[in-house]
């Protein structure tokens, strides 16, 4: 019997349990992981809202950019005043921050005071808050002895949404938590604080920066752990921001780097996207609020709605009998009584039970111990769901971040503030136990501001003032590479002045103009086969070209160059190219075949005839001695001898540039131009053959006989007239080897101390001018000297010279191509520079993308100008007014480049109006152009 009764006394016991009616009381308050997993990606769905342009204006989360792009690296510096309002204390603040010194070797000081601000300034004229402001400020400065007369600057923190256009300038889109001043919305904040310091008077002070309390909280961590890229305000209201990647902020112009964006996460909710979870107490809380249908998320998360929460929920139990016997004081029933300080009280370890008892004595109630253990409940149960709502906020700002960085596992820190967070004995463990349930992969730190959002601002501060004077001092050096429309105009017009003394061969002339016996372009009617051979872009290939009938067929192999053969003797270097030729020969399975050859030989060569030329001098990087003014057919003829194992009719001597142009005019008759943008840079037209003084009178009769033979023959009749009028119309290809331009200083105006060093530096000092600032093999080097003085002066790589830096040639064309299409997030920028051993951060990326710009941009606009000069000359040779003609191109410059194409034609298109250019890409290089010119001169022989 008394068993029975002891089952029952335990069982009643066990049903009166007090936190099972609470449970089931506040069932919809219990979140599950799977129900957050779901709040998560309903949040995740609102940041991509917020983001893009096209639903930001119905988006609840509004996703603020904050204009603040890189956390704090240590090099802050200097003295701020610090505002910072909007959260529980108004506070003015003087922080200083030590150069090269983090916080925690103490590089920071800090002097504050709390000012109070009374409730009827919260929602009365906004002037008269700021008013307030400002005199507590010009107090402070009294109080602390802050000079008066000098000049300070401001860091505001603004813990209020608001749409910033620049870092001080920002929008008042609503007020949220306590306050509602009015005439602020849509104003600039940091204009109405200026006005309201110049209302004060008596205090000179430069407002640099406005930022939100989370950015501001980021910035505070972030100084001392380079991982904090999010920042958390869990205080009188609720709030994150992180580092997301610029390409994904619509609403601010640049795809690079990143930018911190301000979530506004308060606003969730806001549509009706969490009505699933609300609660009728949320309801009335919000119903009883100063904005009523806003801050949905805030209100459940907050310190200014936590207590009331509680209080709602013990008012509601009691009046239901479930609590105090169904006793209900007035207290109770008033607004207010119940605290998020409270609530902390309530749950705290030991006392919690009694903090509780305390708390509800004061009410006016008079709790059993299950009543004080319920109430602690609820309190826990509305606590724990406001830790819970903000673990799934931020596991999708951290699954985002995730996303972005295209990573599996996210290393991260998230800096925390807020008295909710501080004061709360729970909170944190909380949070971060669930934070750490849903993104289990993940490693997430939290670190804790400790003292406030103020340092951060002054951080946000400093990096504002040194980026705007490191921005000054690298645009100074960038602006060196800015051509001007004169600048450009005297580069064409000094083109144009050394194609013409090139041409006349008289007195000092940089530019060669070196005729190259080609006379014709293609016709289409060649066929045979043809081995062509070409030797001077980025590496040597041996080719077998075969025409037939309009059709090309091509086999090729490539042999790279050894940098101790381009820089041994002479004899070794043709020795390795017959032995490449050996090796082709035998794979082609054509060793016995003695087939005629273009040797396409990519170097300024002197030619008296199609198959002879003496080496005038080298270029690009090549030094093979015993080269320079003997005739290169000889010396490949010479080591096929030497050989004694093949045999070649080398039958044309041919520069890259002629091959091009002839490969495409194989496609395009208009072809009469082609350019190389590759390792080298060089152009080669079609001149008059009158205006070549330096072929012989001799020369140009027989080649005027040469010319018009075939025709002579058939059509005697009309000879002496015809041989008469086409001799005026009769052309040769000229390899002008523009290259050298500026070789006698003419281009003084433009060229750059970074173009002196790689000048210097070269195998070829004061050569090729031109070239050093146009082509592949030099660009790179330019940007490194650009980069090596930008890091000597502390604006890059935060000052490190390093060995690689200083290694000539690290910097290939190709990353110049790579780091330029990169719209990554500067990702590949990145990852290449950490290939060279370059330890870069996003800045960094920015600024070494911006010199590969203005370095490759340059590039081009020269060739355009340049390329302008030769169309008009082209133009005004023929008397036209208008000429439309082709140009065949080549060059990795030009083909892998994603922007060298563009600017080239553009220049071309402004400086050269009266010519139509069009530009075709060489498909199969120089080498069917010197099969093209092999199979002319093969027929002249046999003629
Ligand atoms: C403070 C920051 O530490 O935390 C404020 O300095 C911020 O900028 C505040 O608004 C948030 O917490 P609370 O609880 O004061 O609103
Ligand atoms: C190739 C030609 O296609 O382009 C070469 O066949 C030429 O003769 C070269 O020198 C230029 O490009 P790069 O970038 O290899 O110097
Ligand atoms: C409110 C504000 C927000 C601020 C947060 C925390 O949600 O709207 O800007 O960050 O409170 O103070
Ligand atoms: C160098 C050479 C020139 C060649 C050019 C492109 O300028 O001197 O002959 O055409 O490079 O390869």
């Amino acid at each position: 019997m008394l068993a029975v009764h002891l089952v029952s006394f335990f069982f009643s016991k066990l049903q009166e349990d007090p936190t099972k009616k609470v449970d089931r009381f506040l069932h919809a308050m219990r979140l599950h992981d799977d129900q957050l997993t779901d709040i998560s990606m309903r949040f995740l769905a609102e940041i991509k809202k917020g983001l893009s342009t096209e639903s930001h204006a119905a988006a609840t989360v509004k996703m603020l950019p904050t204009h603040v792009r890189s956390t704090p690296d240590g090099t802050e510096k200097g003295q701020f005043i610090a505002l910072d309002l909007g959260g529980s204390k108004f506070k003015v603040l003087q922080v200083k921050v030590r150069e090269d010194k983090g916080l925690r070797k103490g590089g920071v000081e800090m002097e504050e005071k709390i000012y109070p601000i009374p409730n009827e300034l919260q929602d009365g004229r906004g002037a008269e808050l700021f008013d307030h402001v400002s005199e507590s400020l010009k107090d402070f400065l009294q109080e602390k002895n802050i000079s008066l007369e000098e000049k300070h600057p401001l860091a505001f923190t603004f813990s209020f949404p608001c749409e910033q256009l620049s870092l001080d300038k920002g929008l008042l889109l609503r007020w949220s938590k306590n306050y509602k001043a009015r005439g602020l919305q849509g104003k600039n904040v940091v204009q109405v604080l200026r006005e309201a310091i110049d209302r004060t008077g008596g205090m000179d002070i430069e407002v640099l920066a406005m930022v939100n309390d989370t950015v501001a909280t980021m910035m505070t961590c972030g100084f001392d752990d380079k991982y904090c890229n999010v920042g958390l305000i869990i205080g009188t209201g609720t709030n994150a921001c992180y580092m997301e990647q610029m390409r994904h902020v619509d609403l601010v112009e640049g795809d690079e780097g990143r930018m911190c964006v301000n979530t506004e996460w308060g606003a969730f909710g806001d549509d009706g996207a969490l009505n699933d979870f609300i609660t009728e107490f949320d309801r009335d809380v919000d119903a009883a609020s100063m904005n009523p249908g806003k801050q949905i998320f805030e209100k459940m998360v907050s310190g200014m709605y936590l207590g009331e929460l509680v209080r709602l929920v013990v008012l509601k139990m009691a009046k239901r009998g479930l609590l105090f016997d169904g006793f209900v004081s007035d207290a109770l029933r008033t607004k207010g009584k119940i605290t998020t300080a409270h609530v902390a009280a309530m749950e705290e370890y030991r006392n919690g039970l009694k903090n509780t008892r305390d708390i509800l004595v004061q009410l006016d109630l008079a709790p059993s111990p299950d009543d004080c253990v319920a109430v602690q409940h609820v309190s826990t149960i509305v606590s724990f769901r406001s830790s819970n709502l903000v673990a799934a906020g931020l596991a999708a700002i951290l699954t985002r971040i995730k996303q972005n960085r295209n990573l599996r596992a996210l290393r991260i820190t998230v800096g925390v503030d807020g008295t909710v967070y501080k004061t709360h004995p729970q909170y944190p463990k909380r949070l971060h136990k669930v934070v750490r349930r849903l993104l289990p992969e993940s490693q997430v730190r939290f670190a804790l501001s400790d003292s406030g959002s103020s340092k951060g601002a002054a951080l946000v501060t400093a990096v504002a003032q040194r980026l705007a004077s490191q921005r000054r001092k690298v645009d100074e050096t960038l602006s060196l590479f800015k051509l001007s429309p004169e600048h450009l105009q005297l580069v064409k017009d000094s083109m144009r002045a050394g194609l013409e003394a090139g041409l006349r061969r008289t007195g000092p002339f940089t530019i060669k103009m070196l005729p190259s016996y080609v006379c014709h372009t293609p016709d289409g009617q060649e066929y045979g086969k043809y081995l062509a051979l070409d030797l001077g872009g980025t590496n040597f290939r041996a080719l077998l070209v075969r025409f037939k009938k309009q059709r090309t067929r091509l086999y090729h192999k490539i042999y790279p160059i050894p940098l101790e053969i381009m820089q041994g003797t002479g004899e070794e270097l043709f020795d390795h190219l017959a032995e490449c030729v050996c090796d082709f020969l035998d794979y082609m399975g054509m060793k016995n075949a003695r087939l005629p050859t273009g040797f396409t030989f990519s170097f300024p060569c002197e030619q008296t005839a199609i198959d002879t030329g003496n080496l005038v001098s080298w270029t690009k990087g090549f030094k093979a001695t015993d080269c320079e003014g003997h005739d290169v057919v000889n010396m490949l003829r010479e080591a096929i001898k030497r050989r004694n194992d093949f045999d070649l009719d080398i039958v044309a001597l041919v520069n890259d540039t002629v091959g091009t142009m002839m490969s495409c005019a194989y496609e395009d008759p208009k072809c009469e131009i082609g350019l190389i943008a590759g390792t080298g840079s060089n152009l080669c037209y079609m001149e008059d053959l009158k205006n070549i003084e330096k072929i012989e009178q001799k020369t140009m009769t027989e080649k005027k006989k040469e010319t018009f033979k075939g025709e002579e023959d058939e059509q005697g009749g009309m000879k002496a007239e015809k041989t008469e009028g086409d001799a005026e119309m009769a052309k040769m290809c000229i390899n002008t080897e523009w290259g050298g331009l500026g070789d006698d200083g003419s281009l003084r105006d433009i060229i750059t101390p970074f173009d002196i060093e790689v000048d210097q530096q070269s195998v070829n000092p004061g050569k090729q001018r031109l070239e050093k600032m146009t082509s592949g093999m030099y660009l790179g080097e330019v940007v490194r000297q650009v980069l090596l003085d930008l890091t000597r002066r502390g604006l890059l790589f935060r000052g490190h010279v390093t060995e690689t830096l200083k290694t000539p040639g690290i910097f290939e064309t190709k990353y110049l191509s790579q780091i330029e299409s990169d719209n990554l997030a500067l990702l590949q920028v990145r990852c290449i520079l950490q290939k060279l051993g370059l330890d870069s951060n996003c800045d960094d990326s920015i600024i070494v993308k911006e010199v590969c710009g203005a370095v490759s941009r340059r590039a081009a606009q020269l060739c355009g100008a340049g390329l302008a000069a030769v169309v008009d000359k082209i133009r005004e040779n023929r008397r036209l007014d208008h000429l439309s003609i082709t140009v065949g191109v080549d060059g990795a410059l030009y083909k892998l480049h994603p922007h060298f194409s563009h600017v080239l034609q553009e220049t071309v298109r402004v400086m050269a109006p009266q010519c139509e250019v069009v530009f075709l890409p060489s498909e199969e290089g120089s080498g069917k152009g010197a099969a093209l010119i092999a199979a002319v001169a093969r027929n002249k022989q046999n003629m």
